[in-house]
């Protein structure tokens, strides 16, 4: 048994607990759309034909903001063909996904979809293939409230209240060769710089998002931040990080430890947003948002898309099956995602229903969780208040990527209007049990163990599928105990663990 020490202390505040930090994402991509939360023939299905599964799902997973259409998908992506009456939408190809899509979901559909599963819609401009115009467009048809061409055209297909989309990105991933009309840093910030001030033209308060690196490995990574930043750091309010470079390839130890180089990725675009302040004299500083994020087996066969004249309507793509090692790492990155909620206001677990996500359906079937629907699910319901930074005294172990790293991770939300603390903490030790002692002696009225869990496995490969989705699920940890300002909990190898206190 490894004895680690943590504390908690109300001075460790790092800033409030954002429930933007909890979004995701739905890209026209694969089964992601089609047969993901669009699914006219199933049982579940509404009047719009979206699946009432996968809403409950939504929802149970306690998303925030649902970043929309894309992706790669949306630089070859014209808005207006997913409008209007579905008979006379066309069929496009999908020059990102090599497939086609019959529009049968477009913005409008999505905004309800988007009402009905209690989100915030995040929206994404086409800056591949076109402009400053079609943003203009697209959010005159978004937010203006009526009396102009785009506007009263909305109106007349039923959205009578504007959409009100306060969040937006400017372009997807320009940084990538792989991108339609990829750009340099220099051309994509002064695009990003101009479609950001013509579309505050329109609304001053929105929130824009300027694309930053699609990795930490790309290599234009940080020239990249500090160029479009340069050009656009006094139209926009967020730079964008992505970061899907971690799996299990073989090394275990250096896996569980993917939210060190996540802790390294923010701390390095933050480190170039405050220069670039510094070098403006500006007063705002630029926040992250972290709008891709997720364990990706980019290798693997399902995450290749077809080829040739193949060009199929949501053909399955990128459904990873997720193991109880990756639902640790993904827990762990949520904890450096909510460790770092001073600079980062907004994130994306990429994505939503069945592209490399926590939600599984089969067209016209059944849904299911994947084993990372569950920290997810538990940090959204659970972290609330103020994020405190945890003093971890713990014994380390030797990684190949990442050098010397703590066994454990952890951090803690604290509401100083109800007294209830969460821990949230991994053990990343592949063999050991951990004996946590966490000494909240500073923090007032705590009285009771809430409820402890742990998620973990003798076997960390077990992956849910669609007919045993439930055999691990978080356990009840009935070691966890309170005593005279103490928790004390044993914790397993390779596990997600929440423990809330109360008074
Ligand atoms: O989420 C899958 C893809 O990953 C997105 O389309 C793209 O933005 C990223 O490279």
């Amino acid at each position: 048994m490894l004895p680690v020490s943590l504390t908690l202390d109300p001075a460790f505040r790092v800033g409030p607990v954002r429930r933007r930090t909890f979004g995701s994402f739905v890209e026209h991509l694969g089964r992601c759309v089609y047969t993901g939360i669009h699914d006219p023939g199933h049982p579940t299905a509404d009047e719009d034909g979206f699946r009432g599964d996968v809403i409950d799902l939504t929802r149970e997973l306690g998303i925030s903001t649902v970043r929309y259409p894309g992706g790669n998908f949306v630089s070859g992506y014209r808005w207006e063909d997913g409008i209007g009456p579905r008979a006379d939408r066309p069929t496009r190809l999908d020059l990102a996904w090599h497939s086609s899509d019959p529009n049968l979901v477009g913005v409008d559909e999505f905004m309800r979809w988007s009402t009905k599963a209690g989100t915030e819609p995040m929206m994404a401009v086409n800056l591949g293939t076109r402009g400053v115009q079609e943003a203009l467009d697209l959010l005159e048809y978004c937010n203006v409230r009526g009396g102009t061409r785009l506007s009263d055209l909305r109106r007349a297909n039923g959205a009578v209240d504007p959409h009100d989309v306060r969040m937006w990105c400017l372009g997807n991933e320009m940084d990538g060769p792989w991108q339609i009309g990829h750009k340099t840093a220099h051309e994509y910030g002064r695009l990003a710089a101009e479609t950001a001030r013509a579309m505050r033209m329109i609304d001053p308060e929105l929130e824009l998002v300027a694309c930053g690196s699609s990795g930490r490995h790309m290599p234009t990574f940080g020239e990249w931040e500090r160029i479009v930043l340069g050009e656009a750091y006094e139209h926009v309010d967020y730079i964008s990080a992505h970061a899907y470079y971690w799996e299990e390839d073989g090394d275990l130890g250096s896996f569980l430890a993917s939210a060190v180089d996540m802790d390294q990725f923010v701390e390095s675009v933050t480190a170039t947003a405050d220069a670039v302040r510094s070098a403006k004299r500006a007063s705002k500083r630029i926040h992250i948002s972290f709008d891709e994020w997720n364990v990706w087996y980019q290798q693997r066969a399902e995450s290749k898309p077809p080829t040739g004249h193949d060009w199929p309507v949501a053909p399955v793509l990128l459904e990873d099956r997720y193991n109880v090692a990756d639902a640790v790492v993904v827990g762990n990155l949520l904890i450096s995602l909510l460790r770092h909620t001073d600079r980062v206001h907004s994130a994306s677990l990429a994505q939503l229903v069945n592209v490399i996500a926590p939600i599984m359906t089969e067209p016209g079937g059944r849904s299911w969780r994947q084993t990372t629907f569950h920290p997810f699910a538990q940090a959204s319901e659970h972290a609330v208040g103020d994020v405190l930074q945890v003093a971890i005294d713990a014994p380390t172990y030797e990684t190949a990527k990442f050098g010397e790293v703590p066994v454990v991770d952890a951090v803690a939300t604290w509401d100083a209007e109800t007294g209830a603390v969460a821990l949230f903490a991994v053990n990343r030790s592949l063999t050991e049990t951990v004996e946590l002692s966490v000494d909240v002696r500073s923090l007032p009225g705590l009285g009771r163990v809430v409820a402890a869990t742990s998620l973990a496995n003798p076997d960390h490969t077990w992956a849910a599928t669609v007919d045993d989705a439930t055999s691990v699920l978080p356990r009840h940890n009935s070691t966890a105990a309170l005593v005279d300002g103490r928790l004390t909990a044993q914790v397993p190898p390779v596990s997600w663990n929440v423990v809330r206190l109360g008074s």
